[in-house]
């Protein structure tokens, strides 16, 4: 049998500034203060806020000491956590108190074209092609005429990524859970090659790339699971730039555009391009610049044809050009 137990989650913020910006930031927006100026729709707002105080009731200490709920105090200064009961409960309680709300960006890109790219080569561990040594030196203009405040760059543990970030002349984390999608058996051939050895293995693949484990290798599913403790840590944190992988910035950008998982795998992450993603109220804005150095497309869309007994022709329709 299956008990269903409900969490509540509370949020009561009494900060006068950040109710200030919050309505600055949020409210304005809504359709209802289209013709309004800032002051009139902040007025009307807070006159809203006193009528909603007069029937909301919050969360009581003493009366709901039997319910499971946190309590969010001025967005994060402080929480009331009570009888949290499982697992879930946990992530969420750890999840909230992890968040923050200072303004920031997050940017991702990937590593410099790397040798196995210019080949149509999928993973391994090779350097860095000549254009993507140009794409490293340019990243370090873009990222120095930015001027970010207290920029933490994060790579994965491979050379591709690694060289890239020390074209940067800045320090930077590596993290082994950034490493790209581990094709298993594919590792370093073309999906020519995988289509021509392993015929069933990539007509299954097109069918659900998502939850597709390569034999001795991973998933998008896996991968995702891989990344939540660096999700985790890029939501505790300020000014980031990742520079990781194609799959692997797929399922980044995927957390914070919130796209489902069939999207995720078909996301379009380009060489040489750098995203910036802002969070704002329910969202994140994203700023996708080019570095406008040339690199060869790697991103191959899902056939329509995606049967078993489909032709070696129609699976390789959409593999793009390399050497
Ligand atoms: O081709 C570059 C690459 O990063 C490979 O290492 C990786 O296997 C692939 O992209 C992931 O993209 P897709 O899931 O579309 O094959």
């Amino acid at each position: 049998m299956c008990v269903l137990q409900v969490f509540f989650i509370e949020s009561v913020c009494e900060d006068p500034e950040i109710i200030a910006q919050n309505i600055v930031q949020v409210k304005l927006n809504s359709p209802d203060y289209v013709d309004c100026n800032t002051e009139e729709a902040v007025q009307d707002f807070m006159k809203r806020i006193r009528c909603y105080e007069n029937s909301y009731e919050p969360l009581d200490e003493v009366m709901d000491r039997d319910l499971s709920y946190i309590k969010v105090m001025d967005v994060g200064m402080r929480y009331l956590v009570n009888r949290v009961m499982d697992h879930i409960q946990s992530r969420i309680v750890y999840y909230l108190m992890n968040i923050h709300i200072t303004p920031r960006s997050i940017y991702l890109c990937r590593h410099g074209e790397s040798k196995l790219n210019i080949r149509g080569r999928i993973g391994g561990d090779s350097g860095l092609s000549p254009r993507g040594k140009q794409f490293a030196v340019c990243l370090g203009k873009f990222i120095q005429e930015q001027n970010i405040k207290d920029l933490k760059v994060w790579t994965s543990q491979m050379k591709r990524t690694i060289q890239t970030a020390e074209a940067l002349d800045v320090p930077y984390e590596q993290w082994k859970a950034l490493n790209e999608i581990d094709a298993g058996v594919c590792e370093e051939m073309m999906y020519e090659e995988i289509q021509e050895h392993y015929p069933l293995e990539f007509a299954l693949r097109d069918q659900d790339k998502f939850r597709y484990r390569y034999p001795k290798g991973e998933s998008y599913e896996d991968l995702v699971q891989r990344l939540e403790p660096v999700i985790m840590e890029l939501e505790r944190q300020e000014n980031v730039l990742v520079i990781c992988h194609q799959a692997v910035m797929r399922c980044l950008l995927a957390y914070f555009l919130d796209k489902s998982s069939d999207e995720l795998a078909y996301l379009k992450c380009p060489l040489h391009t750098v995203l910036k993603l802002t969070p704002v109220a329910y969202g994140c804005k994203i700023e996708s610049v080019s570095l406008k150095v040339e690199a060869v497309n790697t991103h191959r869309d899902k056939p329509e044809n995606v049967d078993f007994c489909r032709l070696a022709k129609e699976a390789l329709l959409t593999v793009p050009t390399h050497q």
